[in-house]
C-alpha cells in the first residue's frame, strides 16, 4: 500500500534524525587559574597585592588618602604589618585573613572569595613575606 510506504519513509526519516540532529560538542568547563599555580611559590607582589587591587575590589576604600589599612602596592606591606594585621603564630587569627573572610568575615563592607582567603591565609602561613 502507498501510503503504508510513504508512512514508513516518514518514520524512518524521524528516527534517523533523532540520531543525526542532536550532535554537539562536549565543552571543557573554563576553571580560573589558581591564585597561585601549584607547585610555584606564593609571592606577595604577584598574588597577594592583585587580590585587593585588581578592579580595585579593596582599593577602592583602602587606597591612597583612604581608610586604612592602604592596601595599594606601594603601601600594603608596611601598613598591614604596622597595623598589626597579621598574626604569625596563629595565621587564621590574622585580621587581614579573618576580617574579610567569605563565610566567618565580618567586614561587610567587602568579603574575599574562597580562592583569595586561601591564599592569604597560604601567604601568612608561609611567614608573610614580602617577596
Ligand atoms: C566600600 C569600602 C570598603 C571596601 C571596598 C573594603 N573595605 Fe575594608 N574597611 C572599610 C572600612 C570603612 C573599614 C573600617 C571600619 C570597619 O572596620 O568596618 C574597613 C576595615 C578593614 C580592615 C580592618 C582594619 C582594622 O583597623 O582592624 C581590614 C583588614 C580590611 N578593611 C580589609 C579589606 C579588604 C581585604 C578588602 C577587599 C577584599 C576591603 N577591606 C574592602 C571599607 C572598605
Amino acid at each position: 500500500m502507498k501510503t503504508n510506504y510513504i508512512l514508513s519513509y516518514v518514520v524512518f526519516a524521524i528516527v534517523i534524525s533523532f540520531f543525526t540532529a542532536c550532535e554537539y560538542e562536549f565543552v571543557e568547563p573554563k576553571k580560573p587559574a589558581p591564585i597561585v599555580p601549584p607547585g610555584d611559590t606564593i609571592s606577595f607582589s604577584l598574588n597577594i597585592v592583585p587580590i585587593w587591587s585588581n578592579s580595585s575590589k579593596c582599593t577602592s576604600c583602602h587606597g591612597n588618602g583612604g581608610t586604612a589599612p592602604n592596601l595599594t602596592a606601594s603601601a600594603a606591606y608596611s601598613s598591614i604589618t604596622s597595623m598589626g594585621l597579621i598574626d604569625q603564630a596563629t595565621p587564621e587569627n590574622s585580621l587581614i585573613y579573618k576580617y574579610p573572610s567569605p563565610a566567618t568575615g565580618t567586614h561587610n563592607w567587602k568579603k574575599y572569595t574562597a580562592d583569595e582567603a586561601a591564599a592569604i591565609l597560604l601567604w601568612i602561613e608561609d611567614g608573610a613575606k614580602n617577596n
